[in-house]
């Protein structure tokens, strides 16, 4: 799409969405991660201020540049993404999970800088599962008709996979990725599919973050009550 045409249809809606990936503490100096970019979040966040909505941008541990116009949420745990998100979502059209949020975090933070001992073998690092919170936000949505959207990155069965995941979450859309050596992480293009609770099963070939994105936002709108 040229941006002098982009339609505003999304004009009045406020959406959320969240980016990046969440680091887990162990102590200070370190955290468990993961390899997110938050180039699809962005995306996201971008293709839809473009169509004219409000844009919350929860961001997790990203470097990219605060798309303009976007209310950006700094945040590093997955506890903090939740309360923001959250936070957010009270009076949000559509929420849109594209972050990688940790499943499990450290079951003990060490307040202090955890030292090698003389000759001892390390202790093991103990974990505790994180909350759901694209299954908490499904579950319980703040208004009525409010759509949630989730990602799913796959790597083998992805249809399938996506198709119990989506049912067990109770989202709405569940974007599907396979993914492979160059795909998605941190890669500037990405393929997909977007399976919908209807049973819908929209394809989107591979190609920019952003013509996925305007496809997320296409089946959105067609969603809202
Ligand atoms: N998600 C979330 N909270 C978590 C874990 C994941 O909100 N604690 C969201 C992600 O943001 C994404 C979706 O759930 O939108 C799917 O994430 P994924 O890791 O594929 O799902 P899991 O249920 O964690 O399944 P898996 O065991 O395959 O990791
Ligand atoms: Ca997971």
């Amino acid at each position: 799409r040229g941006s002098a045409e982009v339609p505003a249809d999304m004009a009045g809606r406020h959406v959320v969405i969240s980016a990046g990936g969440t680091r887990e503490p162990l102590d200070p100096v370190r955290f468990l991660g993961n390899r997110s970019s938050g180039k699809q979040g962005y995306a996201l966040a971008r293709t839809a201020a473009a169509r004219g909505a409000r844009v919350t941008l929860v961001a997790a541990n990203t470097t990219l540049p605060a798309p303009a116009g976007v209310d950006v949420v700094p945040v590093e745990t997955a506890a903090q993404l939740r309360e923001a998100v959250v936070k957010a979502a009270g009076d949000a059209d559509a929420v849109v999970m594209a972050a990688a949020v940790a499943d499990f975090r450290p079951a003990v933070y060490a307040p202090g800088k955890i030292k090698k001992r003389n000759g001892a073998d390390p202790d093991p690092v103990a974990l505790v599962r994180n909350p759901d919170i694209l299954a908490e936000l499904s579950t319980d949505r703040p208004r009525a008709g409010q759509i949630v959207v989730g990602f799913a990155a796959e790597t083998e069965d992805a249809l399938a996979n996506g198709r119990t995941k989506l049912a067990r979450k109770r989202c709405d859309l569940l974007v599907v990725n396979e993914v492979g050596e160059h795909r998605t992480f941190g890669a500037e293009d990405n393929e997909a599919v977007v399976l919908g609770a209807d049973g819908s099963e929209t394809p989107v070939p591979y190609g920019p973050k952003e013509a996925l994105s305007d496809t997320v936002w296409d089946l959105v709108a067609l969603r809202f009550p």
